[in-house]
């Protein structure tokens, strides 16, 4: 299992696309991950997928007709509904479904129950390019983006026209990551407002010459989630990055930089921040010597010399301000805990979390983690594996519950 959406209640929306029949899968994703789901259909979508799939798939009966005398339950079940779910997905989306939503058609169970949904909605538009670059559809995607609507965008690729473009629904994997965003943003809060969290990212890049560098496999997913999620809560968030290919969270001031030295650097103009979280895989050695032009190879070996940079959380943890908490990462492969807990209290950390690149799914490269934390009081919790930006908000949620006290 890739994510957890364990206790989550779903409504999930199926229009009549081709796409639909991505449905089935998507419903027992979500069931697997822990969701309970509620299956919604258009007569159209039922062209392309039985009712009777997804309602086993789902373990509830789909519901497709809104007047009592066609369907099973009440008059009101549409209004129920809306206010059951904690996130309301159509998927796929037809432009003919989003022209609705759009304008607040209510002429079929499934755009009823989303004009009476008290819920955040996810809509992942899925039809020929031609509909989907079309200036109503467009206009359309505008005016639900503005009431508030979450919009996974459709992928380029080969479409059931033969033609190649955008309007591909994408997999459902990636819708279920999306959804797991999505309800981790709406759990946030404004917890962290007035509080300036500093967080670490990515990997250093220590040259050799001109043309090469020393570096590692983080992707900073991990560090963007938490600067994602403590923006999320009000706090004023910098972000210090090594190179990576990820998008700067919305709000967050990101500061780009290459070697361990440069990350020295910037992190010791932010050194007061209330909140440090050091993500980042920090290289711990650097060529001693950066030739200033290219090496060029010669006949036998060559022998590098590295010298140790300098540990930035350690400097942190020296000269702690009072009542900062300073938060470390920890990737062990071997006496986990042992290692964890002997670095908390060598650089006299607040927390550190710990993960492990040992099991499928976790550590570097991946969109989920599995991490455990330790404080320094001596508490310590494990967490399941989880998506990244799940991991985040756990990670917060955790730390502003013990230390409400100093933030
Ligand atoms: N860190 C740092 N500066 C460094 C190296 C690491 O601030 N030069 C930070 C990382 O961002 C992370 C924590 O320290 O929060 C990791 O601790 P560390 O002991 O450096 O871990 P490793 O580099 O994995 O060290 P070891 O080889 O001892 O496992």
């Amino acid at each position: 299992m890739t994510t957890s959406l364990s206790g989550s209640k779903l409504v999930l929306g199926v229009s009549g696309s081709i796409a639909a029949y991505k449905a089935a899968e998507l419903v027992r994703l979500l069931k697997k991950a822990g969701a309970e789901v509620q299956v919604i259909m258009t007569a159209d979508a039922e062209r392309f997928i039985p009712a009777l799939t997804l309602s086993t798939l789902s373990g509830k009966n789909t519901l497709v007709e809104i007047f009592p005398e066609q369907a099973e339950g009440t008059w009101t079940q549409h209004i129920e509904l809306g206010l059951w779910a904690d996130l309301f997905v159509v998927a796929p989306a037809t432009a003919q479904t989003i022209a609705k939503l759009a304008h607040g058609f209510c002429d079929n169970m499934l755009t009823a129950v989303a004009l009476a949904a008290r819920c955040p909605m996810l809509v992942c538009p899925a039809m020929d390019h031609d509909m989907y670059v079309h200036p109503a559809t467009q206009a359309n995607l505008k005016t639900l983006d503005a009431h508030g609507y979450h919009i996974k965008p459709p992928e380029h690729g080969e479409l059931a026209s033969g033609l190649i473009g955008t309007g591909r629904l994408p997999a459902p994997t990636a819708i279920v990551d999306e959804i797991a965003k999505t309800i981790a943003l709406q759990q946030s809060t404004a917890s962290l407002q007035g509080q300036h969290v500093l967080v670490t990212a990515g990997p250093t890049q220590e040259s050799l010459d001109p043309v090469r560098f020393i570096s590692n496999h983080s992707t900073g997913t991990m560090g963007y989630a938490l600067a994602a999620a403590a923006q999320q809560r009000g706090a004023t968030v910098t972000l210090i990055s090594g190179p990576t290919d990820l998008e700067t969270p919305a709000g967050v001031q990101r500061i780009d930089v290459l070697s361990a030295a440069d990350m020295a650097g910037a992190v010791a103009k932010h050194d007061d921040a209330h909140m440090v979280i050091m993500t980042a895989a920090v290289a711990d050695y650097t060529p001693a010597e950066k030739a200033q032009r290219k090496i060029k190879k010669g006949a036998g070996d060559l022998n590098l010399t590295l010298t140790r940079t300098q540990d930035i959380l350690a400097g942190l943890g020296a000269n702690k301000k009072p009542g900062q908490v300073l938060v470390g990462f920890a990737l062990e492969t071997d006496n986990l805990e042992e290692n964890a807990r002997r670095k908390l209290e060598k650089k006299n950390l607040d927390w550190i979390v710990l993960n492990s690149p040992n099991n499928a799914g976790e550590g570097f490269g991946t969109t989920t983690n599995r991490v455990t934390l330790f404080s320094a009081t001596g508490t310590q919790k494990s967490l399941p594996l989880m998506d990244k930006a799940q991991v985040a908000v756990a990670i917060l949620d955790e730390i502003e519950a013990s230390t409400k006290h100093s933030l």
